[in-house]
């Protein structure tokens, strides 16, 4: 690791920084202060820097940012996902076998589980993720997965409505995720979100959900439109919401919803993948001017992938989208669906949050699936 006040990254054979004016350079140099950008340009200009480190011509991009990711968790489902290849279906239900294993776990058990996957998003290239919480499902529970998220994101958001626990009603449930367990939630998140879908939670009762959580000063989210087509899409349209994810299933209206409020479509093709359902249409979205992101949803049940690279290769193959502009999905548009300016590209002033690729061109994230092409993941101006 190069030591000083600036470093440069020079003999980068593509550089992509989403700046407007050159989004992608070739033959560049990147310079780093106080762990942020201080100079991007041609590596022939680059002004003197303390210390540099020649990357040898290979490519550099922003570090991932995966806006949506079920880290807390215990246990592990993968007899759900070897019935679903022979032809069952994906069930919410699923979700209380991972909550029956959480509750169990001690509280260093999930520390050091979102450790492990944590450091498996690093080596893969994320350098910011979000982490709800929604395996505990009582007010102790979800406090304490919150807590433990927090040691590892400042992005981490309040489900406790994911779904109906055992032995609850709706109703019942609902009053309690909007009361004591939002006011025990709070202090640990940032972010509230619902999983409104047939099975989960109905659009009154999600819309119940993040108004209590806004209340509490929590901004919100919506898992929607995964299962099933339904309200949940229009609901975080007409709220307002940043983002709303999942949006495998929409028609006419949801797409001009999201086109007019600007919510971001955040994309999650690991699910499709791992529970061969049809994928999102992408392609169409991004033609009728609709913001989309790409995000893993880690979790136990629905996807178990912490690889952002996997997910862009199937946005591309699967999905109708370029190389570049599935990148920019989970870059500059993982960090807008988190309300963050700050990660998610690499111009002047961004933090210096990135990937070196064993590949001379960001395209060879999805032309080479499978490939392990991070080679290195720096987190504000260091290796991480
Ligand atoms: O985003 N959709 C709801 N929640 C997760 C799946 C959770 C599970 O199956 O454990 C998701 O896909
Ligand atoms: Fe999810």
């Amino acid at each position: 690791m190069p030591a000083g006040t600036s470093t440069v990254l020079t003999g980068i054979g593509e550089l992509t920084t989403w700046a407007p004016d050159r989004p992608v350079l070739a033959d560049a140099a990147l310079v780093v202060e106080a762990g942020h950008v201080a100079w991007v340009g041609p590596r022939a200009e680059v002004p003197a820097a303390d210390t540099a480190y020649d990357v040898g011509g290979r490519a550099v991009v922003p570090g991932f940012v995966d806006s949506h990711s079920h880290l807390v968790f215990a246990g592990e489902r993968s007899a759900e996902f070897t019935a679903r290849m022979a032809g069952e279906a994906y069930a919410a239900g699923g979700i209380r076998t991972t909550v029956r294993a959480t509750r169990a776990a001690t509280d260093e058990q999930l520390t050091s589980h979102v450790a492990r996957l944590v450091a498996e998003m690093r080596r893969q290239g994320t350098t910011t993720v979000e982490i709800k919480s929604g395996y505990g499902l009582t007010v102790a529970d979800e406090a304490r997965s919150l807590a433990v998220a927090a040691q590892f994101t400042d992005e981490t958001t309040f489900l406790g409505a994911h779904v109906v626990p055992e032995g609850s009603t709706p109703e019942e449930y609902v009053a309690l995720v909007t009361g004591p367990m939002l006011a025990a939630a709070a202090p640990h998140a940032r972010w509230v979100d619902a999983f409104c879908e047939r099975g989960a939670f109905d659009a009154d009762q999600a819309r119940a959900v993040l108004a209590a959580g806004a209340d509490a000063g929590l901004r919100g989210r919506l898992h929607a439109n995964q299962l099933g087509p339904g309200p949940g899409v229009r609901l975080a349209c007409e709220l307002g919401l940043v983002a709303v994810d999942h949006c495998t299933y929409l028609d006419d209206a949801d797409v001009s919803a999201l086109r007019d409020s600007g919510t971001i479509a955040t994309l999650l093709p690991g699910v499709e993948f791992s529970t061969r359902q049809p994928y999102p249409d992408a392609r169409s979205l991004l033609d009728a001017g609709v913001r989309v992101a790409i995000a893993s949803d880690c979790n136990p049940g629905s996807c178990f992938t912490s690889s952002v690279p996997f997910c862009l290769a199937l946005a591309v193959r699967e999905m109708g989208m370029t190389p570049t502009e599935a990148l920019h999905a989970a870059t500059a548009m993982g960090a807008a669906a988190l309300g963050r300016e700050d990660v998610g590209h690499l111009g002047v002033g961004a933090r210096a949050d990135l990937a070196v690729l064993d590949a001379p061109g960001h395209a060879h994230l999805a032309y080479r699936p499978g490939v392990p092409l991070v080679a290195e993941t720096w987190v504000a101006g260091r290796p991480a």
